[in-house]
């Protein structure tokens, strides 16, 4: 039987539905508030104070928004309380962004370095966090983003995650193999590294259209200048065309020897994936997809939604997650992309498909809502 909690343990543990933050104390406190004021809504209270105080879930304020390129902008954000900051390199985050009454949620990679336990300890660290947007053709949030998401916005967050991390210390030999926004989470690798003032022997491959699409240019050249062991090679795909990854055996031929990253479209990491596997280095590999692979179609059609009791018809390339979205069903989520099991929820009627291998999922199955869509009418226990 579970033992009953006594007063210490009641007001740290975490408040419903906020992960717990290394700052036992800040926990406390949070913890206290939400409980010694329920059910008198101590968010209302929490929020009347400061938009960024809340017991409940993470938030953020947009504090300044600065164009990359044509197409992409920095968010600077400084999230309230309960944002972990120990977050690794490479790691992405969640953002919710309040549009015409609705959440729009999308993972973005941080862009800011990761820092120590002490300097967060220690108030050395500006408690800011940054992501980088490139703004997608027709995509919704993106174009939103970078085209014009005020200073001052108060976002939602989901906390940092990801495997797509660099360890600390950093391997000895690096690749990182980059196009468009995939530099996002290799630009946090790079300052983590450089903040740390060791940069150990990293060749970063970044490919861009032109001069005015490459994301952090001016950074780049510069870490190239200060750091002798750091080689900085960007391939202007317009003019010189697609990099040839058979073109590394010349350029860099200790290249199975390096612990790799790539981040870019689809396509690109297929290939790097296919090359790796044919040298038998899979192991060095590491991949971060910014979309879901599909290779499946489906129908489309009614999804209901039976314990909050809504329902919407959607197309066949909505997934579950985006439907329950869009009709205003609270969805658990986490990575958008398939991995971390967090969407799952009971189908109760009808049939879904898997987005990415075409397999079906029947009633009475537990279903991934971020990677599956609805293949005719269905009906989900959320
Ligand atoms: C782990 C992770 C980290 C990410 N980090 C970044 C980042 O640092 N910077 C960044 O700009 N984006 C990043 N993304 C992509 C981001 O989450 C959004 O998918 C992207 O901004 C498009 O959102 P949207 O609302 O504009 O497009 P939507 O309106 O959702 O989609 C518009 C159309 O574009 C397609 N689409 C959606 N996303 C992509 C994509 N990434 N590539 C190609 N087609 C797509 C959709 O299928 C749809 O047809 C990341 C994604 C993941 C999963
Ligand atoms: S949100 Fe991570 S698997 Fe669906």
């Amino acid at each position: 039987m579970e033992e009953p909690m006594g007063l210490k343990q009641w007001l740290e543990a975490p408040a419903a539905g906020v992960s717990a933050p290394r700052q036992p104390r800040l926990n406390m406190l949070r913890g206290a508030v939400a409980r010694i004021t329920t059910p008198l809504l101590p968010d209302d209270y929490l929020h009347l104070a400061n938009p960024l105080w809340s017991a409940r879930e993470l938030r953020g304020r947009i504090i300044e928004v600065r164009k990359e390129t044509a197409d992409s902008a920095t968010l600077v954000i400084k999230p309230g309380w309960g944002f972990d900051f120990n977050y690794q390199p490479g790691q992405y985050i969640g953002i919710g962004v309040h549009i015409d009454g609705r959440w729009q949620w999308r993972s973005y990679s941080l862009t800011s370095p990761a820092v120590s336990d002490s300097s967060v300890h220690h108030g050395r660290h500006t408690k800011q966090i940054s992501i980088a947007v490139k703004a997608m053709p027709e995509g919704f949030l993106s174009s939103h983003i970078v085209n014009g998401v005020p200073e001052g916005t108060i976002v939602r967050l989901a906390a940092p995650q990801g495997n797509f991390t660099l360890p600390d210390p950093p391997p000895a030999k690096i690749l990182f193999l980059t196009a468009g926004s995939g530099i996002t989470p290799v630009i946090s690798m790079l300052r983590t590294m450089h903040h740390r003032g060791s940069m150990p022997d990293v060749v970063h491959i970044h490919s861009a259209p032109t001069e005015s699409d490459v994301m952090f240019a001016a950074e780049l050249a510069e870490l190239h200048q200060a750091h002798p062991s750091f080689t900085s090679h960007v391939q202007l795909t317009r003019s010189s065309g697609k990099f040839a990854l058979s073109s590394l055996d010349e350029l860099h031929p200790d290249w199975r020897e390096r612990q790799t990253w790539a981040c870019g479209p689809l396509d690109m990491l297929d290939e790097i994936e296919r090359t790796w596997k044919a040298a038998g280095i899979s192991d060095r590999l590491h991949l971060e997809r910014f979309e879901i692979a599909r290779s499946a179609v489906t129908e489309g059609g009614t999804v209901t939604f039976a314990k909050t009791g809504r329902s919407i018809v959607v197309d066949g390339a909505t997934t579950l997650l985006q439907a329950g979205e869009q009709a205003g069903v609270q969805m658990p989520f986490g990575c958008r992309m398939g991995i971390c099991q967090t969407c799952v929820a009971p189908l109760t009627a009808g049939i879904v498909r898997d987005l990415r291998s075409g397999v079906e999922r029947h009633a009475g199955d537990k279903v991934q809502t971020c990677i599956a869509a609805a293949a005719g009418d269905c009906t989900l226990d959320l």
